[in-house]
Protein backbone atom coordinates (compact mmCIF):
# COMPACT_ATOMS: atom_id res chain seq x y z
CA UNK A 1 0.00 0.00 0.00
CA UNK A 2 1.82 3.55 -0.64
CA UNK A 3 2.43 5.38 1.83
CA UNK A 4 -0.18 8.64 2.12
CA UNK A 5 2.20 11.99 1.21
CA UNK A 6 1.98 15.43 4.08
CA UNK A 7 2.63 18.41 2.89
CA UNK A 8 3.37 20.95 5.47
CA UNK A 9 3.43 24.20 4.23
CA UNK A 10 5.68 26.66 6.85
CA UNK A 11 8.17 25.35 8.73
CA UNK A 12 8.36 27.29 11.78
CA UNK A 13 7.61 26.71 14.91
CA UNK A 14 4.25 24.72 14.44
CA UNK A 15 6.15 23.68 10.88
CA UNK A 16 8.76 21.66 12.40
CA UNK A 17 6.52 20.34 15.34
CA UNK A 18 4.09 19.13 12.80
CA UNK A 19 6.98 16.78 11.12
CA UNK A 20 8.14 15.73 14.20
CA UNK A 21 4.87 14.55 15.09
CA UNK A 22 4.49 12.94 11.64
CA UNK A 23 7.30 11.29 11.66
CA UNK A 24 6.87 9.64 15.49
CA UNK A 25 3.54 8.41 14.49
CA UNK A 26 4.40 7.26 11.12
CA UNK A 27 1.71 9.48 9.64
CA UNK A 28 3.17 8.74 5.80
CA UNK A 29 5.58 10.27 4.25
CA UNK A 30 6.39 14.46 4.49
CA UNK A 31 7.73 17.33 2.62
CA UNK A 32 8.17 20.43 4.56
CA UNK A 33 8.27 23.35 2.52
CA UNK A 34 9.24 27.68 4.15
CA UNK A 35 10.46 30.06 1.83
CA UNK A 36 13.54 30.64 4.11
CA UNK A 37 16.28 28.83 2.25
CA UNK A 38 18.21 26.02 4.27
CA UNK A 39 14.80 25.88 7.66
CA UNK A 40 12.81 22.73 6.15
CA UNK A 41 16.20 21.47 4.88
CA UNK A 42 17.77 21.39 8.40
CA UNK A 43 14.47 20.74 10.04
CA UNK A 44 13.69 17.90 8.10
CA UNK A 45 17.13 16.57 8.11
CA UNK A 46 17.33 16.66 12.23
CA UNK A 47 13.95 14.85 12.02
CA UNK A 48 15.33 11.99 9.79
CA UNK A 49 18.56 12.08 11.96
CA UNK A 50 16.27 10.56 14.85
CA UNK A 51 14.77 8.23 13.21
CA UNK A 52 17.27 4.95 14.33
CA UNK A 53 16.63 6.12 18.00
CA UNK A 54 12.92 6.53 17.51
CA UNK A 55 12.56 3.43 15.25
CA UNK A 56 10.78 5.52 12.77
CA UNK A 57 11.43 4.64 9.14
CA UNK A 58 9.86 7.93 7.27
CA UNK A 59 10.60 9.96 3.96
CA UNK A 60 10.96 13.73 5.71
CA UNK A 61 12.16 16.34 2.95
CA UNK A 62 12.56 20.20 3.56
CA UNK A 63 12.37 21.94 0.25
CA UNK A 64 11.82 25.38 -0.82
CA UNK A 65 9.95 24.39 -4.40
CA UNK A 66 6.36 23.95 -4.53
CA UNK A 67 6.89 21.37 -7.09
CA UNK A 68 7.49 18.81 -4.06
CA UNK A 69 4.55 18.73 -2.66
CA UNK A 70 2.82 17.78 -6.13
CA UNK A 71 0.00 14.93 -5.37
CA UNK A 72 0.30 15.33 -1.54
CA UNK A 73 -3.06 14.03 0.52
CA UNK A 74 -3.08 16.34 3.43
CA UNK A 75 -1.86 20.14 3.32
CA UNK A 76 -0.85 21.82 6.71
CA UNK A 77 -0.72 25.60 6.44
CA UNK A 78 1.24 27.40 8.68
CA UNK A 79 2.82 29.79 6.60
CA UNK A 80 2.64 33.12 8.05
CA UNK A 81 3.41 35.85 10.99
CA UNK A 82 2.91 34.50 14.77
CA UNK A 83 1.31 37.23 17.59
CA UNK A 84 3.65 39.14 19.63
CA UNK A 85 2.98 40.18 23.13
CA UNK A 86 0.23 42.83 22.97
CA UNK A 87 -0.67 41.65 19.14
CA UNK A 88 -4.36 40.20 19.29
CA UNK A 89 -4.46 37.36 16.04
CA UNK A 90 -6.41 40.60 13.84
CA UNK A 91 -3.68 42.28 13.96
CA UNK A 92 -1.82 39.62 11.24
CA UNK A 93 -4.54 39.98 9.04
CA UNK A 94 -2.31 42.20 6.53
CA UNK A 95 0.64 40.59 5.94
CA UNK A 96 -0.81 36.71 6.48
CA UNK A 97 -3.53 37.73 3.91
CA UNK A 98 -0.79 38.09 0.91
CA UNK A 99 0.86 34.79 2.24
CA UNK A 100 -1.98 32.85 2.15
CA UNK A 101 -2.69 33.70 -1.50
CA UNK A 102 -0.16 32.97 -2.38
CA UNK A 103 0.24 29.65 -0.58
CA UNK A 104 -3.16 28.78 -1.58
CA UNK A 105 -2.56 28.95 -5.39
CA UNK A 106 0.32 26.83 -4.94
CA UNK A 107 -1.64 24.13 -3.03
CA UNK A 108 -4.38 24.36 -5.98
CA UNK A 109 -1.52 23.68 -8.67
CA UNK A 110 0.22 21.22 -7.29
CA UNK A 111 -1.79 19.22 -4.68
CA UNK A 112 -5.29 19.72 -6.08
CA UNK A 113 -7.19 16.65 -4.76
CA UNK A 114 -5.91 17.45 -0.95
CA UNK A 115 -7.37 17.58 2.23
CA UNK A 116 -6.29 21.42 3.54
CA UNK A 117 -6.20 22.13 6.98
CA UNK A 118 -5.22 25.54 7.89
CA UNK A 119 -3.99 27.47 11.26
CA UNK A 120 -2.66 30.42 10.46
CA UNK A 121 -4.20 33.28 12.26
CA UNK A 122 -6.32 35.25 11.93
CA UNK A 123 -7.83 31.77 11.46
CA UNK A 124 -11.07 32.15 10.76
CA UNK A 125 -9.79 34.55 7.74
CA UNK A 126 -7.42 32.73 6.30
CA UNK A 127 -9.01 29.35 5.82
CA UNK A 128 -11.89 31.41 4.12
CA UNK A 129 -9.15 32.90 1.69
CA UNK A 130 -7.83 29.20 1.36
CA UNK A 131 -11.03 28.19 0.49
CA UNK A 132 -11.63 31.21 -2.01
CA UNK A 133 -8.41 30.79 -3.75
CA UNK A 134 -8.28 26.95 -4.20
CA UNK A 135 -11.17 26.47 -5.29
CA UNK A 136 -11.69 23.68 -3.59
CA UNK A 137 -15.12 22.32 -2.20
CA UNK A 138 -16.17 22.90 1.52
CA UNK A 139 -15.29 19.74 2.41
CA UNK A 140 -11.66 19.54 1.77
CA UNK A 141 -10.92 23.06 3.46
CA UNK A 142 -10.82 22.89 7.45
CA UNK A 143 -9.85 25.54 9.55
CA UNK A 144 -7.77 24.29 12.93
CA UNK A 145 -8.92 26.06 16.19
CA UNK A 146 -11.80 24.63 17.96
CA UNK A 147 -9.37 20.88 18.62
CA UNK A 148 -6.78 23.14 20.23
CA UNK A 149 -9.33 25.46 22.50
CA UNK A 150 -11.25 22.40 23.86
CA UNK A 151 -7.99 20.66 24.57
CA UNK A 152 -7.30 24.17 26.42
CA UNK A 153 -10.49 23.73 28.42
CA UNK A 154 -9.96 20.55 28.86
CA UNK A 155 -6.73 20.77 30.41
CA UNK A 156 -8.11 23.10 32.71
CA UNK A 157 -11.02 21.74 33.96
CA UNK A 158 -8.82 18.34 34.67
CA UNK A 159 -6.45 20.19 36.90
CA UNK A 160 -9.46 21.89 38.82
CA UNK A 161 -10.74 18.06 39.33
CA UNK A 162 -7.70 16.43 39.76
CA UNK A 163 -8.36 13.91 37.42
CA UNK A 164 -7.06 12.49 34.20
CA UNK A 165 -7.66 15.03 30.65
CA UNK A 166 -9.14 11.60 29.11
CA UNK A 167 -12.03 11.67 31.62
CA UNK A 168 -12.96 15.31 30.52
CA UNK A 169 -14.65 15.79 27.15
CA UNK A 170 -15.88 19.67 26.24
CA UNK A 171 -16.59 21.54 22.97
CA UNK A 172 -15.06 25.46 22.57
CA UNK A 173 -17.09 26.27 19.69
CA UNK A 174 -17.33 29.82 17.82
CA UNK A 175 -14.11 31.63 16.10
CA UNK A 176 -11.16 31.57 16.85
CA UNK A 177 -10.61 35.05 18.99
CA UNK A 178 -11.83 35.62 22.60
CA UNK A 179 -15.33 35.81 22.10
CA UNK A 180 -14.76 31.47 21.27
CA UNK A 181 -17.91 29.87 23.02
CA UNK A 182 -17.04 26.84 25.75
CA UNK A 183 -20.04 25.14 25.31
CA UNK A 184 -20.82 24.38 29.31
CA UNK A 185 -23.50 22.38 28.56
CA UNK A 186 -21.56 19.51 26.45
CA UNK A 187 -18.42 19.84 29.16
CA UNK A 188 -18.94 16.19 30.75
CA UNK A 189 -15.71 15.17 33.58
CA UNK A 190 -16.09 10.80 33.58
CA UNK A 191 -20.20 10.92 32.61
CA UNK A 192 -21.08 14.09 34.39
CA UNK A 193 -22.15 17.37 33.79
CA UNK A 194 -19.36 19.90 34.80
CA UNK A 195 -21.84 22.44 36.17
CA UNK A 196 -22.62 19.30 38.71
CA UNK A 197 -18.72 19.40 40.08
CA UNK A 198 -17.55 23.11 39.67
CA UNK A 199 -19.50 25.96 40.91
CA UNK A 200 -20.17 28.69 38.45
CA UNK A 201 -17.79 31.88 39.17
CA UNK A 202 -15.11 29.01 39.36
CA UNK A 203 -16.31 27.85 35.63
CA UNK A 204 -16.44 31.27 34.25
CA UNK A 205 -13.16 32.01 35.03
CA UNK A 206 -11.98 28.59 33.65
CA UNK A 207 -13.75 29.37 30.48
CA UNK A 208 -12.07 33.02 30.75
CA UNK A 209 -8.84 31.79 30.78
CA UNK A 210 -9.51 29.14 28.03
CA UNK A 211 -10.42 32.16 25.99
CA UNK A 212 -7.02 34.08 26.45
CA UNK A 213 -5.42 31.00 26.89
CA UNK A 214 -3.10 31.63 23.39
CA UNK A 215 -2.56 35.09 24.64
CA UNK A 216 -1.44 33.89 28.18
CA UNK A 217 0.87 31.64 25.83
CA UNK A 218 2.34 34.51 23.68
CA UNK A 219 2.79 36.85 26.94
CA UNK A 220 4.99 34.07 28.46
CA UNK A 221 7.22 33.47 25.42
CA UNK A 222 7.41 37.09 24.38
CA UNK A 223 8.59 35.82 20.64
CA UNK A 224 5.80 33.98 19.18
CA UNK A 225 3.03 31.74 20.07
CA UNK A 226 1.96 28.39 20.93
CA UNK A 227 3.35 25.90 19.09
CA UNK A 228 3.18 22.14 20.64
CA UNK A 229 -0.43 22.41 21.26
CA UNK A 230 -1.42 23.70 17.76
CA UNK A 231 0.33 21.06 16.27
CA UNK A 232 -1.06 18.16 18.09
CA UNK A 233 -4.83 19.86 17.80
CA UNK A 234 -3.82 19.71 13.42
CA UNK A 235 -1.99 16.16 13.78
CA UNK A 236 -5.96 14.96 15.20
CA UNK A 237 -7.57 16.30 12.44
CA UNK A 238 -5.24 14.87 10.18
CA UNK A 239 -4.96 11.76 11.66
CA UNK A 240 -9.25 11.55 11.25
CA UNK A 241 -8.85 11.82 7.59
CA UNK A 242 -6.30 9.98 6.84
CA UNK A 243 -7.66 6.97 8.76
CA UNK A 244 -11.20 7.21 8.04
CA UNK A 245 -11.85 7.67 11.62
CA UNK A 246 -15.31 9.71 11.11
CA UNK A 247 -14.27 11.34 14.41
CA UNK A 248 -16.39 14.25 15.61
CA UNK A 249 -14.01 17.38 16.57
CA UNK A 250 -14.85 20.88 16.49
CA UNK A 251 -13.56 22.27 13.59
CA UNK A 252 -13.50 25.95 11.60
CA UNK A 253 -16.03 24.90 8.66
CA UNK A 254 -18.15 26.64 6.27
CA UNK A 255 -21.81 27.15 7.48
CA UNK A 256 -24.59 27.03 4.61
CA UNK A 257 -27.12 27.44 7.17
CA UNK A 258 -26.53 25.20 10.02
CA UNK A 259 -27.06 26.96 13.09
CA UNK A 260 -28.37 29.23 11.60
CA UNK A 261 -25.77 30.49 10.10
CA UNK A 262 -24.92 30.88 6.68
CA UNK A 263 -21.80 31.83 3.96
CA UNK A 264 -19.14 31.84 7.03
CA UNK A 265 -16.31 29.88 8.44
CA UNK A 266 -17.32 28.87 12.32
CA UNK A 267 -15.89 26.16 14.78
CA UNK A 268 -18.60 23.91 15.03
CA UNK A 269 -18.34 20.06 15.56
CA UNK A 270 -18.15 18.20 12.69
CA UNK A 271 -17.45 14.62 11.51
CA UNK A 272 -13.97 14.16 10.02
CA UNK A 273 -13.19 11.11 7.75
CA UNK A 274 -11.49 9.67 4.00
CA UNK A 275 -14.09 12.55 2.69
CA UNK A 276 -12.42 15.18 4.73
CA UNK A 277 -15.39 16.99 6.32
CA UNK A 278 -18.05 14.47 5.97
CA UNK A 279 -21.15 16.51 7.87
CA UNK A 280 -22.11 18.97 10.25
CA UNK A 281 -23.01 18.30 13.97
CA UNK A 282 -25.95 20.38 15.27
CA UNK A 283 -26.07 20.56 18.89
CA UNK A 284 -28.53 21.50 20.90
CA UNK A 285 -27.66 24.93 22.40
CA UNK A 286 -28.65 26.98 25.24
CA UNK A 287 -30.02 30.51 24.66
CA UNK A 288 -27.15 31.61 26.74
CA UNK A 289 -24.77 29.32 24.22
CA UNK A 290 -26.68 30.61 21.18
CA UNK A 291 -26.27 34.13 22.19
CA UNK A 292 -22.48 33.89 22.49
CA UNK A 293 -22.63 31.81 19.59
CA UNK A 294 -24.35 34.98 17.53
CA UNK A 295 -21.88 38.04 18.83
CA UNK A 296 -18.96 35.50 18.09
CA UNK A 297 -20.26 35.01 14.46
CA UNK A 298 -20.29 38.81 14.08
CA UNK A 299 -16.65 39.29 15.11
CA UNK A 300 -15.82 36.36 12.29
CA UNK A 301 -18.17 38.60 9.49
CA UNK A 302 -16.38 42.01 10.76
CA UNK A 303 -12.86 40.10 10.36
CA UNK A 304 -13.96 38.70 6.94
CA UNK A 305 -15.14 42.21 5.92
CA UNK A 306 -11.63 44.12 7.15
CA UNK A 307 -9.94 41.33 4.86
CA UNK A 308 -11.75 42.29 2.33
CA UNK A 309 -10.93 45.58 2.43
CA UNK A 310 -7.21 44.69 2.61
CA UNK A 311 -7.14 42.73 -0.53
CA UNK A 312 -9.40 45.05 -2.04
CA UNK A 313 -6.15 47.74 -1.41
CA UNK A 314 -3.84 45.17 -2.74
CA UNK A 315 -5.69 44.85 -5.99
N1 LIG B 1 5.29 30.60 2.23
C1 LIG B 1 5.69 29.63 3.07
N2 LIG B 1 6.12 29.87 4.32
C2 LIG B 1 6.18 31.14 4.71
C3 LIG B 1 5.78 32.20 3.87
C4 LIG B 1 5.32 31.88 2.56
N3 LIG B 1 4.91 32.82 1.71
N4 LIG B 1 5.94 33.34 4.58
C5 LIG B 1 6.42 33.03 5.79
N5 LIG B 1 6.57 31.68 5.87
C6 LIG B 1 7.09 30.89 6.97
C7 LIG B 1 8.17 31.59 7.77
O1 LIG B 1 9.41 31.56 7.07
C8 LIG B 1 8.20 30.78 9.05
O2 LIG B 1 9.17 29.74 9.01
O3 LIG B 1 6.08 30.63 7.95
C9 LIG B 1 6.78 30.18 9.11
C10 LIG B 1 6.00 30.61 10.35
O4 LIG B 1 6.65 30.09 11.44
P1 LIG B 1 6.70 30.82 12.87
O5 LIG B 1 7.02 32.26 12.68
O6 LIG B 1 7.57 30.01 13.76
O7 LIG B 1 5.17 30.78 13.35
P2 LIG B 1 4.38 29.54 14.01
O8 LIG B 1 4.49 29.61 15.48
O9 LIG B 1 4.74 28.28 13.32
O10 LIG B 1 2.88 29.97 13.64
C11 LIG B 1 2.45 30.01 12.30
O11 LIG B 1 0.14 29.66 12.88
O12 LIG B 1 -0.96 29.64 14.94
C12 LIG B 1 -0.65 30.39 13.82
O13 LIG B 1 -0.62 32.64 14.68
C13 LIG B 1 0.19 31.59 14.16
O14 LIG B 1 -0.09 32.67 12.04
C14 LIG B 1 0.81 31.92 12.84
C15 LIG B 1 1.02 30.54 12.21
Amino acid sequence: MARKKIALIGAGNIGGTLAHLCALKQLGDVVLFDVVDGLPQGKALDIVEAGPIEGYDINLTGTNSYTDIQGADVCIVTAGLARKPGMSRDDLLGINCKIMRDVSENIAKYAPTSFVIVITNPLDAMVTLCKRVTGFPKNRVVGQAGVLDSSRYRTFIAQELHVSVRNVTAMVLGGHGDDMVPVRSYCQVGGQPVEQLIPGPRLEAIEDRTRKAGGEIVALLKTGSAFYSPASAAIQMAEAFLFDKKQILPCAAYLEGEYSIKDVYFGVPVVIGAGGIERVVELRLSDKEKSEMQVSVSHVQELVTAMDNVLAQKA
